[in-house]
């Protein structure tokens, strides 16, 4: 793999993030958001993360490029949950399959290693051989597969979700 570097986002790597994700919105079932994402309207997820604490979001970039973003969201809102944090990770189209995603996950969950989480969980759309192949490499078990759980692209679509301690 080219020389890759894993950095915590900063805000003016938004456009470029919005539009990675924009492209598996509309043309893929990856995530269930079905309509693009104005870079103004992304900023409410972009403010979740800090560079401390249980919301980090790390990008790598590629020379001057980024290719890749991995985050941890909260899981839900009520208080009990906060020691459960949801992973997330997106590669550029075109970039998947070199270990971009692997370099990703291992330095986010170094980075969270000491903070108050119990659980991490990750969901993805069946079927995506890499995210599973990702989730099952960082210790990620299979808890269930919720059947038809999304209608997106003319079709419904089953979703995994898997889980694993903070500390594997
Ligand atoms: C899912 C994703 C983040 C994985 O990252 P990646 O950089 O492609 O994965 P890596 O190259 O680090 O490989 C991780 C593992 O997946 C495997 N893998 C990668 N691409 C694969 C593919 N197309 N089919 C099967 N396995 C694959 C690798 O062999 C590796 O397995 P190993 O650890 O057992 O050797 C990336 O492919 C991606 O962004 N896909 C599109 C968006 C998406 O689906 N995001 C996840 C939403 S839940």
């Amino acid at each position: 793999m080219s020389d890759i570097r894993i950095r915590a986002a900063s805000r003016i790597d938004l456009p470029r993030l919005t539009e990675i994700y924009n492209h598996y919105v509309v043309h893929t079932p990856v995530t269930f958001d079905v309509e693009p994402y104005s870079v103004e309207r992304r900023a409410a997820w972009f403010d979740q993360f800090s560079e401390s604490g249980r919301y980090r979001l790390l990008v790598a970039d590629e020379g001057r490029v980024l290719v890749g973003y991995a985050g941890t969201t909260r899981f839900r809102p009520k208080a009990a949950y906060e020691t459960t944090v949801e992973a997330t990770v997106y590669c550029a189209p075109g970039t998947e399959g070199r270990g971009i995603g692997t370099r990703l996950y291992s330095a986010l969950f170094e980075a969270i290693a000491t903070e108050d989480i119990h659980r991490i969980l990750a969901g993805y759309v069946l079927p995506n051989p890499a995210s599973a192949a990702l989730h099952e490499r960082f210790g990620f078990k299979l808890v269930g597969v919720f059947s038809e759980n999304g209608r997106k692209l003319d079709r419904y679509w089953d979703v995994a979700w898997t889980e694993r301690p903070l500390r594997v």
